[in-house]
Parts: C-alpha cells; sequence; structure tokens
C-alpha cells in the first residue's frame, strides 16, 4: 500500500542487481510511493543484472558507475541533477563485496589487495559519495542518506570474513560525515543493520543457509526480508524521520538485543541429544 510517503522527492539508488538486491526493493517502493530518481551499478553488474527491467518498470535512468572511483560518482551525482531536474533528495549505498569471501581467504589468511579492495568498495565508496555530493551541493536541505550494514559490525559471526571491518568502517562514516553534513546542510546519514538476507551479496556469506535459520529462531519478531528493508529505507527517506541521523538502525526482528531464545534453545538441545522440559 502506498502513501505518497516520496512524493515530489528525487534520489539515486546504488546497487540494485537483480530482483533479489535490497536496493531493488527499495527501487519499486520508492517509485510506489511517487519518487523520481535514477539508479546505479557497475559496468559488470550492467551488463549481467537485470537493471533494464527495473529501469524500465520505474521510468528510472542507469548511470553506470564503480562507486570507488571518484569521477565516476561526480557523474552520477551530474548526471542526475540534470535528469531529475535539480538536487536528490535521498541517496541509498547497498553496495558490498569482498574478494577474499569470495575466493575463500580465511580471516587470518587475508590477502591485502583483496582487504583494500573489500574497504573501497564496501565502505570508502560511501565516503566518496559524500564527499562528492557534499562538494557539489547536490543534496537538498532536510535530504537523507542511507547505506546497508551488518550486525557483524558489532559482533563476530563466523564466516562474515573482512566485511566485518569494512562495516564498522560504514557505521563510522555514517557518523563522521553525519555530523557535518547535518551541522552545515540539514541533511541525515544513517546506516540500517538488516537481518541476513537471501541475496547474491547474501549467499556469499558462509553458511547463509544455517545463519539464516539461526537468526530467525533468535528474532522475536523473525528475520526482516528485503521488502521489510525498503519499507524502512522509505521511512528514512521521507519526512517523518527528519530528526534521525547518525544512527546504525537495527532492522532485524529484535536480535540484536537477544542473547539466546526458546526456540534456538530448544533445537539446541535437540542436537545435544537432550530432549529438556522447556517451554
Ligand atoms: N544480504 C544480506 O544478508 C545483507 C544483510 C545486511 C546488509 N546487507 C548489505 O546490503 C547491501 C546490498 O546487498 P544485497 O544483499 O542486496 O546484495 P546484492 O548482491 O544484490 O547487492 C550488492 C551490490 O553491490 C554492487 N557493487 C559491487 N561492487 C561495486 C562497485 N565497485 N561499485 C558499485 N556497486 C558495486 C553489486 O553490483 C550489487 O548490485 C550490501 O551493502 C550488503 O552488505 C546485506
Amino acid at each position: 500500500m502506498a502513501y505518497n510517503l516520496l512524493k515530489g522527492k528525487k534520489g539515486i539508488i546504488f546497487g540494485a542487481l537483480d530482483s533479489n538486491s535490497i536496493a531493488w526493493k527499495v527501487a519499486e517502493q520508492a517509485y510506489e510511493e511517487g519518487a523520481v530518481f535514477t539508479l546505479s551499478n557497475t559496468p559488470t553488474a550492467l551488463r549481467f543484472g537485470q537493471l533494464d527491467e527495473l529501469a524500465a518498470k520505474c521510468n528510472a535512468e542507469i548511470i553506470a558507475a564503480d562507486a570507488t572511483n571518484v569521477a565516476d560518482l561526480s557523474n552520477v551525482f551530474e548526471k542526475s541533477m540534470e535528469v531529475l531536474g535539480g538536487k536528490v533528495d535521498f541517496v541509498l549505498h547497498s553496495i558490498g563485496m569482498s574478494l577474499n569471501v569470495r575466493k575463500k581467504r580465511v580471516y587470518n589468511d587475508l590477502d591485502y589487495n583483496f582487504l583494500n579492495k573489500t574497504l573501497d568498495i564496501s565502505a570508502i565508496s560511501f565516503h566518496k559519495m559524500l564527499q562528492v555530493a557534499f562538494k557539489m551541493d547536490a543534496i537538498n536541505s532536510w535530504g537523507s542518506v542511507v547505506a546497508l550494514s551488518y550486525i557483524a559490525a558489532q559482533r563476530t559471526l563466523y564466516g562474515y570474513n573482512d566485511m566485518a571491518d569494512a562495516k564498522s568502517l560504514l557505521e563510522s562514516i555514517a557518523r563522521s560525515f553525519g555530523y557535518i553534513y547535518g551541522r552545515e546542510r540539514k541533511i541525515r546519514v544513517n546506516t540500517i543493520s538488516q537481518s541476513p538476507t537471501m541475496t547474491t551479496a547474501g549467499s556469499g556469506v558462509k553458511g547463509m543457509g544455517g545463519l539464516m535459520d539461526f537468526t530467525e529462531r533468535m528474532s522475536p519478531l523473525g528475520n526482516a526480508s528485503s521488502e521489510e528493508c525498503a519499507n524502512y529505507c522509505i521511512t528514512l527517506f521521507s519526512d517523518l524521520s527528519k530528526k534521525v541521523t547518525m544512527q546504525n538502525l537495527y532492522h532485524d526482528g529484535g536480535f540484536s538485543n537477544m542473547g539466546m531464545s526458546l526456540r534456538a534453545m530448544k533445537m539446541y538441545n535437540k542436537s545435544l541429544g537432550e530432549d529438556l522440559d522447556i517451554e
């Protein structure tokens, strides 16, 4: 159901690859809520993904960019302002990739060139995006910038590897730039810490099936889906959250504040062959 929450708003959505992508769902919902926006992803993603389909559906122009490249990012903001007819009101950073994860290099045997790439693609690109937008004065006052994070920034989760370091840096950048953007331009910068979600990036995480089952059992409200994550992004882009900034906002069904749940304990005890009478 649409509420016209983004009526008259302009935006840029980075990171939609296919229909499983969180950014894809955000684009669909932003469109339904009345926003106009451009879409961006790497030239490779544009070749192999399905972005054309989304662009046609949302009446959006696609602007190719490697988010680690400042010139590419400047081009995205410049072209977007041209196409949309002025400064933007919202930006979504939905970008992440680790070559160490892809090439199965474990955390105590990292390839450092890969680590640099992980940090650049998954975190420093957010700083680059913010700095480019700030210098170009490309975002309207009371605009909103959101990046997607994961609880591995705070807690160690087996298999998340160097992406944990990238997410810590990403959240720190949201705070540091959020202060400057808030003070100087009244623009908010936040991260959403999302439940594990079965997407192309998500399925690269070691043991993703088991992890999702665990977090589902641990979260009183269950895992948050990509559609629900998109809903949350829309509220943060809307005028209903004008004073929320510099936050890492958990969108995880309560997982982040749990230690042990009944459903997880039952499963764990079953695996130990202990049929405890717990309710
Ligand atoms: N899926 C999950 O379990 C989960 C949980 C929490 C947070 N997140 C975060 O959500 C975000 C979106 O991931 P997703 O799960 O929708 O997966 P996804 O694979 O659909 O999206 C990742 C995107 O990053 C893009 N990308 C990679 N390198 C890039 C570069 N150099 N420049 C520009 N774009 C680049 C990819 O092309 C892709 O579109 C990521 O930051 C991810 O870490 C995902």
